[in-house]
């Protein structure tokens, strides 16, 4: 195949099973990094600006505005770049440095929110509003508003879920998936579920978010979940979450080191969270199946935080025991195995 636009290689990303120890549950991952800027939300990126340019509210010489962790920003930053148009990211000292520098790469424009603002603590509500005040200030601009955005979900529900569709049939039982805006789980979920009427849809959010009525509070995990004082837009849809689950930043980002070191995969840290969760699911499900979980995105853009250990070791979110525990539960690539599992149980006593 060749292409004439980077935009046009959004999609057909891969799929890796990885094998577990003790069940007949079978793990597969969507490794959306395989994505042009290297997150599944190029997938939604594109979908905003081509229906803004098809609805009129955005034309080539206007400007786009858009509050971002970074892989939004990323998306749009290229296609924009593509099509000529000026793009300004709103963003905060919680998104990774890689990010912006990739999003300055691309020509886009960096407004940082200035604050006083812990490493743990992202500055969403600050950056909407910002973005909302500039998009208005600026003659031509559109501020995209991913969060209450319906080309959001409708750049996973025409692509993403019709590639899982393509590759798995409907022989999927689970879908494991990360919650910021909602528009991943929500454009995927409710597609798939069309399909697999009995298909179960759990939603991740890191340990302070606030999507599942847990209690609010700081983390680092990038890109996902939904601060205190923040609220998930209209484009959730939490009727089809079966259910809600929070994993701390320890679990999270030493799944990814695990992966890193043992299976030669690098995801971002909230993708941790999401396969920690769907490992936790593969070994304790009765029977028989398949997990599919959204690994949003690759752990490239985090090689100053979850991939360096000075960074961690300070911080402290490394954790021995749910790494020995990955070790055992999982199967590396060319190995048969046969360790018997540990229950999780006694590794979420031993790691809290
Ligand atoms: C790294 C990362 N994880 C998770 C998410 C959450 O995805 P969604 O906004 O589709 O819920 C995002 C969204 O920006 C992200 O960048």
């Amino acid at each position: 195949m060749i292409y004439t636009a980077m935009s046009q290689m959004i999609g057909n990303t891969p799929i890796l099973e990885i094998k577990l120890n003790g069940t007949e549950w079978s793990l597969l991952l969507k490794i959306e990094k395989f994505n042009p800027g290297m997150s599944m939300k190029d997938r939604m990126a594109r979908q905003m600006i081509f229906d803004s340019l098809a609805s009129g509210k955005l034309t080539r010489d206007g400007v786009i505005v858009e509050s971002s962790s970074g892989n939004t920003a990323t998306g749009i930053a290229y296609i924009a770049s593509e099509l000529g148009i000026r793009f300004i990211a709103v963003v905060d000292h919680h998104a990774a440095k890689d990010k912006i520098d990739t999003i300055r790469a691309y020509g886009g424009e960096i407004h940082m929110i200035q604050g006083d603002y812990s490493d743990d603590e992202v500055a969403t509500v600050e950056r909407e509003s910002t973005a909302a005040a500039l998009a208005k200030k600026i003659p031509g601009a559109i501020f995209f508003d991913q969060s209450n955005n319906f080309s959001n979900p409708k750049g996973y529900s025409t692509s993403l879920a019709h590639e899982i569709l393509n590759d798995l049939g409907t022989d999927i039982n689970e879908l494991v998936a990360c919650v910021g805006t909602g528009g991943s789980i929500t454009g995927c979920g409710r597609e798939l579920k069309k399909e697999i009427p009995d298909l179960k849809i759990i939603g991740v959010e890191p340990k302070g978010s606030t999507v599942f009525g847990f209690p609010g509070g700081p983390y680092f995990q990038s890109g996902t979940g939904v601060p205190p004082g923040d609220k998930i837009g209209v484009i959730y849809d939490p009727a089809l979450i079966d259910e809600g689950i929070i994993v701390d930043d320890r679990k999270a980002f030493t799944t990814c080191i695990y992966l890193a070191r043992e299976h030669g995969l690098l995801v971002g840290g909230s993708a941790g969270g999401a396969i920690y969760e769907a490992v936790k699911r593969c070994t304790q499900n009765p029977g028989s199946g398949k997990t599919l979980c959204l690994v949003c995105d690759g752990g490239e853009k985090y090689l100053s935080t979850v991939f360096n250990d000075e960074w961690i070791n300070e911080k402290n979110l490394f954790c021995e025991e749910t790494f020995s525990l990955l070790q055992k539960t999982l199967c590396k690539p060319y190995s048969a195995s046969t360790v018997k599992i540990n229950d999780f149980n006694q590794e979420l006593k031993a790691c809290t």
